[in-house]
């Protein structure tokens, strides 16, 4: 069978909510969004800064191991698949182990220091709209950039950003399917998923296998399903014959 995908649009049915107050004070404008936010943002922590702090701990000796391991990577919000984009390449600060030998101490040796480069500021654990009106709304009162991250895999480098504040949408990871999906201002019902912007392929997949569905998927299994993607265009094994993954999304109702 033939599938469809539905985009979450995390904007969709949001309600307005009443217009937050961030003061321009550095210190209080981080506290005022956390507080509105439940808590949900935090301080970018740089992939391999356990490494910078202790070489020989325990944490350092996982960071290692894992260094190369991309499904690790997209699980952390500081962690980019492309250890450039967790750079910053007009000041040279970053936080990087040697990717090739990761446990090479050269690389967190003095006078290398760990700093967080183009890894954004803060992040959100996004879990709803709201999430995302807020941070528009703070971006606007501030000045303060705005980044999507999902999983990092952005080969220019446009889910990071110096000094900016993240929409991490990871923990994203509702995903639905209807046999008779009908889209914003249709009448026709179509086969369809509906996935959250933190699904990644190999979640969509495994979905699709449980449910005897195909969905146009790239080669990757830790790239997401609804950002980058299908927004690119997407293009996999099956395009030849059922088209991109852009051919086949569709407006939630
Ligand atoms: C190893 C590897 C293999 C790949 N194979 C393929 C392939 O077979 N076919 C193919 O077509 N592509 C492939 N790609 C390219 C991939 O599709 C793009 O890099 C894509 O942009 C990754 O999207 P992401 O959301 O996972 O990454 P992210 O880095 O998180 O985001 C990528 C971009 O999308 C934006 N974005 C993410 N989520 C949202 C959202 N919910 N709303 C708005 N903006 C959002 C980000 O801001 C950023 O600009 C591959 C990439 C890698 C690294
Ligand atoms: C899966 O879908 C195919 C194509 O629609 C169908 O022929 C097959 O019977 C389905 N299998 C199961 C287990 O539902
Ligand atoms: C680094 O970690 C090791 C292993 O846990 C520990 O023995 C050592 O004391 C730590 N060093 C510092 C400076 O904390």
């Amino acid at each position: 069978m033939t599938m469809s995908l539905v985009l979450l649009a995390l904007l969709a049915g949001a309600q307005a909510e009443e217009q937050a107050h961030f003061s321009n004070t550095p210190t209080d404008i981080w506290a005022a969004l956390s507080t509105r936010l439940g808590g949900r943002v935090f301080k970018a922590k740089p992939f391999a800064e356990p490494c910078f702090t202790n070489a020989t701990s325990a944490e350092c000796a996982s960071i290692q191991e894992l260094y190369q391991n991309e499904k690790a990577r997209t699980h952390q919000a500081g962690g980019y698949t492309w250890g450039q984009w967790e750079g910053c390449q007009d000041t040279g600060e970053q936080c990087l182990l040697d990717f090739a030998v990761p446990t090479d101490e050269a690389a967190t040796a003095s006078p290398n220091t760990c700093a967080l480069g183009s890894i954004p500021d803060h992040f959100i654990d996004v879990r709803g709209p709201a999430d995302v009106i807020a941070a528009y709304e703070f971006s606007k009162e501030t000045g303060i950039p705005l980044v999507v991250k999902n999983t990092g895999h952005d080969f220019k480098g446009r889910s990071s950003g110096r000094g900016s504040l993240a929409l991490w949408t990871h923990n994203l990871k509702d995903i639905s399917y209807d046999a008779a999906f009908v889209a914003e201002g249709c009448s026709d019902a179509y086969p369809a998923v509906t996935a959250g912007a933190g699904v990644q392929f190999l979640e969509a997949f495994q979905f699709a296998e449980e449910n005897n569905i195909t969905l146009v998927g790239g080669s990757d299994a830790t790239v997401g399903f609804a950002g980058g993607f299908t927004m690119g265009g997407g293009h996999g094994v099956l395009s030849p014959v059922l088209g991109l993954a852009a051919d086949r999304a569709l407006p939630l109702p």
